[in-house]
């Protein structure tokens, strides 16, 4: 292989770290690389042509008091495919907050489980507040350009595409929200445009935006909640953007102290905004059961119907009985099989206004992907992880198949994990699942990351190719498939 030691972060984590998620699948990454990854199995197919891009948390300092996986420091990993080669690079995303602990020996701001008024700095960012933008949870590519994200509202960062380094924040000509934008900004491969929502303790508490494929803010509409929520996601159809109001909130008579305690009502329902893409007409809201979803995989309109896929958790605030300290209580809401996250669709009657819902399978998956083709219309597959008992750590992958009714899984050995995996389409595509499974492992086993790569349309038959990355990465929470056209003519292949 050929591997180009970049960079490497100081790093004041112990050397004898024991954190659950400090070591092992997530023992964090301080290096960065430009290599030629190595191919261990198979061959690169040369109709594979685009970037997968994967974001994750490396901390480099110890939390103030308790540390979650959800306050590691960014760090982007990019492959890129084109006629049977490939590219690879990892940095570090340089936010603000990584920039000023530079020097220091500890984490300044607050963490995902630590009061705000905890932080050493007064400043930060976030929902809560004087916490640090990580920027590790998400990365999309909008305008030939990958922007990377944080889960509790707060700036995307520009990552230029043909280096992984860092451009900046985007700001969208200074309209971007006050608020910061939320986890996931969502991009219409149809249109070129960006969706994108932020949420706030402020009233009205939501609002959500478009951005064109000019990088203008179309518009910003208000959609008012009775209280502070904690959205994750949101959908799209082709002309509506589906919010939510889940019945998973900061109990209201701690937060005047500055205690963010979360409480689930099984007495509420879900609410669900329905609202024209262009921010036009009124909000029209649906109640369903109470849940509440981390992740959407797609929605369409069929008629008056709006009919949306996501995952439908039955248990969104597992029990803290037990639990030695509040890590182990908080981690147990990181894990698949805790929450019990089940694929489900919601269907809303514009006519009516009544829902109707139903689960479309039995089994615990999340981080779902199909092929962004099909988005905003009637998706087959959904290629979703599965998750290790009591761990956020994904063991494996399912492919449902929601025609035939059918499910495919794989399950990778004991010590190796994967990333969220994304489609992609075969150069020349013609069908929806006529295209590659592409993810990034942890293999402890081996002490290594591989890239893997499956025919989408037949993942039972094991990988078609392996290449060995420079050094194991951390495992982290998403991922995005960017095809050629997508990246503007950015390359890291010359
Ligand atoms: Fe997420």
């Amino acid at each position: 292989m050929h591997a180009q030691l970049v960079a490497t972060r100081r790093s004041t984590l112990p050397v004898d770290d024991t954190h659950p998620y400090r070591t092992g699948a997530w023992r964090p990454m301080v290096n960065e690389w430009n290599a030629e990854p190595e191919v261990v199995h198979g061959e690169i197919p040369t109709d594979l042509d685009g970037m997968y891009l994967r974001n994750t948390e490396n901390p480099l300092h110890p939390a103030i008091t308790a540390y979650h996986p959800f306050d590691g420091d960014g760090m982007v990993h990019l492959i890129e495919f084109r006629d049977g080669r490939a590219a690879y690079r990892n940095r570090f995303i340089r936010t603000d907050g990584l920039e000023a602990e530079a020097d220091s020996d500890v984490q300044l701001w607050s963490g995902f489980i630590e009061m705000p008024a905890d932080a050493h700095r007064t400043d930060g960012w976030g929902i809560r507040g004087r916490m640090k933008d990580a920027s590790s949870t998400d990365v999309v590519v909008h305008r030939g350009e990958a922007l990377t994200s944080f889960y509790f509202c707060g700036d995307l960062y520009r990552i230029d595409l043909s280096t992984g380094d860092t451009l900046g924040k985007e700001t969208w000509n200074g309209d971007i929200p006050a608020w910061g934008v939320s986890a996931h900004p969502k991009v219409d491969p149809r249109t070129g445009e960006l969706l994108f929502f932020a949420y706030s303790k402020e009233e009205p508490h939501l609002r959500f935006g478009v951005v064109g494929p000019d990088g203008v803010v179309q518009h910003t509409t208000d959609v008012a909640l009775p209280g502070p929520r904690l959205p994750h996601d949101m959908a799209f159809t082709e002309h509506h953007v589906i919010l939510n109001d889940f019945p998973l909130y900061w109990r209201p008579e701690l937060l005047e102290a500055g205690i963010h305690a979360p409480r689930f009502d099984r007495n509420l329902p879900s609410r669900f905004a329905v609202v024209r893409r262009d921010g036009t007409g009124p909000v029209r809201w649906f109640e369903a059961d109470p849940t509440y979803v981390l992740h959407f995989v797609n929605a369409y309109e069929v008629g008056d119907e709006i009919v949306l896929d996501g995952f439908f958790q039955g248990c969104p605030l597992p029990s803290a009985k037990g639990a030695a300290n509040l890590e182990e209580a908080a981690f147990r809401g990181l894990a698949l099989d805790n929450l019990q996250t089940v694929l489900h669709r919601w269907r809303f009657d514009l006519r009516t206004g009544a829902t109707t819902e139903e689960h479309l399978s039995g089994r615990y998956t999340e981080f779902g992907m199909l092929n962004a083709t099909a988005l905003t219309t009637p998706h087959r597959y959904v290629y979703a992880a599965t998750g290790d008992p009591d761990r956020f750590l994904f063991n494996g992958l399912v492919k449902h198949d929601l025609v035939a009714g059918t499910e495919t899984a794989i399950a990778l050995e004991p010590g190796v994990f994967c990333s969220e995996t994304v489609l992609a389409p075969r150069v020349g595509s013609t069908g929806e699942d006529d295209g590659y499974l592409v993810t990034f492992t942890m293999d402890l086993n081996a002490d290594a990351s591989y890239c893997v790569i499956y025919d989408a349309a037949d993942p039972a038959a094991g990988p078609v190719c392996r290449l060995r990355l420079p050094e194991r990465i951390s495992s982290g929470t998403h991922a995005t498939w960017a095809a050629r056209s997508e990246l503007a003519g950015a390359s890291m292949l010359d």
